[in-house]
């Protein structure tokens, strides 16, 4: 991963280093020894992260437009991958309407009201410069309708596809999300995709949004935990199963694992475009960010630095951790947990930016 731009002088010092005539070649050369030896290289090097040098962020200006929506053709509106009769059950088409600086889709079960609700208190609270939206299947109990429409109509929050939900519909769910940022909430500079069972260090996040990368938004961005030589499940008993005839082959290419992916508008549309030409599968991660992402030419770039693996919950809160920026909390979380992640970083002082941060 690269980042163009005037934040970030690194590579473009080297490189006009490596250009200077013969009489110059001993003292270039000290010079890079010094910057290899020095913080400057370090920082550049594990801020961007080597294995993905190929991924480049473009820092642009705030003009220009990220994609044209109409390019999809008349038909996809209704379109969602493999379903032609596709609309939003709940959507509130005047919702969106201002530019927002960060929009945050949240990929939720239609029953977790009290994991909405906990997300709404914790890190998800009111901003001015993030919109968070939670996005559900239909759901055949009438009852739990009603709350969710209840729910709906109290915090303005909630988007409905009129899939039904079910685990094998994940993808649905987001391209349901992914559909509603491009058709309803177009202006946004940056969109987080996140489940509803994970933590944002939204402070930090917002300083590394704005700091590290530009307040104008960015094109190119595809930042995640990266899922590199998973294997296709073959055990028909397995959730993550899939089928010889839905996919060949016995490893998936590199993807980001779906509880958390930052990305730039024309990255989304880029992913969408290609997954609603693809054909339907059930784990939405691996077909979105993997398959279709192959088709249309995108690589992502490794953030697991900055994010709480499950299993470290524990050093979190016995002050082991401290020391390390996060921005993303483990998937798998209770309501709990992350009230207590969120308390947690309540009290600390938010870094600026993550670049000061590296080599402590
Ligand atoms: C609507 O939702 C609110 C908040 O979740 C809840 O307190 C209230 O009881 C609900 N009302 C109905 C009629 O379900
Ligand atoms: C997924 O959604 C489609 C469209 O609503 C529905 O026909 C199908 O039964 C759902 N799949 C499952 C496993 O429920
Ligand atoms: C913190 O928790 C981890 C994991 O449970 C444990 O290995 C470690 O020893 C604990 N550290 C302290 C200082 O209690």
């Amino acid at each position: 991963m690269e980042i163009d731009g005037e934040s970030n002088n690194c590579w473009r010092r080297l490189r006009v280093g490596c250009a200077k005539k013969k009489t110059l070649v001993l003292l270039v050369f000290v010079t890079l020894i010094y910057l290899v030896l020095h913080w400057d290289v370090t920082k550049c090097a594990d801020f961007l992260e080597r294995p993905h040098e190929n991924h480049r962020i473009r820092l642009k200006p705030a003009a220009s437009p990220a994609f044209n929506v109409f390019d999809l053709g008349p038909q996809d509106y209704q379109r969602l991958v493999d379903l032609n009769d596709f609309y939003f059950t709940i959507i509130d088409p005047e919702i969106c309407n201002a530019p927002v600086f960060l929009l945050v889709l949240v990929s939720s079960a239609p029953d977790h009201l009290h994991q909405r609700l906990n997300i709404r208190t914790t890190w998800g609270h009111r901003r001015t410069e993030v919109r968070i939206f939670f996005v559900l299947g239909r759901v055949q109990d009438n009852n739990l309708q009603r709350d969710i429409e209840n729910e709906s109509e109290i915090y303005r929050d909630i988007i409905q596809g009129n899939f039904l939900e079910a685990y094998r519909n994940l993808t649905y769910k987001t391209m349901t999300a992914f559909k509603f940022m491009l058709y309803h909430c177009e202006k946004a500079s940056y969109v987080l995709k996140m489940d509803d069972d994970a933590f944002v260090n939204m402070p930090l996040l917002l300083n590394f949004l704005k700091n590290d990368l530009s307040v104008y938004g960015t094109d190119n961005l595809f930042l995640c935990n990266d899922m590199t030589g998973s294997p296709v499940i073959r055990d028909a008993h397995s959730k993550w199963y899939v089928s010889e005839m839905d996919l060949p082959g016995d490893v998936y290419p590199s993807y980001c694992a779906g509880w958390y992916v930052l990305l730039s508008p024309d990255v989304l549309f880029r992913l969408y475009e290609s997954t609603q030409k693809l054909k339907y599968l059930s784990i939405d991660d691996a077909l979105i960010y993997g398959i279709a992402a192959q088709e249309c030419n995108l690589i992502h770039t490794d953030f697991s630095r900055y994010t709480l693996a499950f299993r470290r919950l524990d050093l979190l809160f016995n002050g082991t951790y401290d020391w390390l920026p996060l921005l993303f909390g483990a998937p798998n979380m209770n309501p709990e947990q992350i009230k207590n992640c969120w308390l947690f970083f309540r009290t600390r002082p938010v870094l600026a930016s993550l670049r000061g941060a590296l080599g402590t």
